[in-house]
């Protein structure tokens, strides 16, 4: 299957995973939540609207997203398919993404993983400005510490992976979010994966799960 959405709390990997399946699938892998941090880091107007909920770990409104992502899955390299990682986030969003024809989800795979084990991951988070690549420092550190292996570009810790702001984003999820599991569930759609343990072991259960080879 190529029309997959990745569920899962903040921190259970799904940016870290969408990025491998997309290589492996060959389809682009939409981030949300990438799109804001570059829109904030551009300056544009979207991501002047967005600043203030990303950074307080509140949802950016739905008729903002939903347009976004419209415009995204319009471009000729979503055609064939694509790993959507943080979208949809609330009922109104899956319902948009369920009207879009041929482009409705195939699958929606939930990643799940403990709180203690969601806070360490996202503690220990260094993430790419410039391409969005993410590391953890001891699960998976960068070659030569502080510096992307991609580009070399010094990586930064995120605004909104601050205790405090995790712990609203956490919330936020169970509130919002985690109703998309039966929303899902009850279409046949839903597959449930363990995402703790090692990267590429993660990545090999979602293949199995959604049909494809790893
Ligand atoms: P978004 O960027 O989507 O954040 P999130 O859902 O909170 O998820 P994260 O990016 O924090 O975690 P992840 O699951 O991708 O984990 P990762 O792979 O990085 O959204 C940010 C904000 O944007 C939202 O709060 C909201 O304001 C807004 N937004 C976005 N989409 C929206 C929408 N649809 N509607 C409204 N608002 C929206 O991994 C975490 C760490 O663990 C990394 O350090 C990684 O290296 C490490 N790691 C990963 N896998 C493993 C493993 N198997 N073992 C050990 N370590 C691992």
């Amino acid at each position: 299957m190529k029309k997959v959405v990745l569920l899962g709390p903040p921190g259970a990997g799904k940016g870290t995973q969408a990025a491998r399946l997309a290589g492996i699938l060959g389809v682009p892998h939409i981030s949300t939540g990438d799109i804001f941090r570059e829109n904030i880091a551009a300056g544009t107007e979207l991501g002047r609207i967005a600043k203030e909920y990303v950074e307080k770990g509140e949802l950016v409104p739905d008729e903002v997203v939903v347009g976004m992502v419209r415009e995204r899955l319009s471009r000729a390299d979503a055609a064939g398919g694509y790993i959507l990682d943080g979208f949809p986030r609330t009922l109104a969003q899956a319902e948009a993404l369920e009207v879009a024809g041929e482009l409705a989800p195939e699958v929606a795979v939930l990643l799940e993983l403990p709180e203690e084990e969601v806070v360490a991951r996202l503690s220990g988070r260094w993430t790419c400005p410039r391409c969005q690549r993410v590391y953890h420092e001891r699960n998976n550190p960068p070659r030569n510490p502080g510096i992307c292996d991609d580009d070399g570009e010094a990586l930064i810790q995120r605004e909104d992976d601050r205790p405090e702001t995790i712990r609203r984003r956490l919330a936020v999820y169970r509130e919002q979010t985690e109703p998309l599991l039966e929303y899902y569930r009850a279409r046949g759609r839903l597959r449930v994966v363990d995402g703790g343990g090692p990267i590429e072991e993660v990545t090999c259960r979602i293949s199995e799960a959604t049909g494809g080879s790893s």
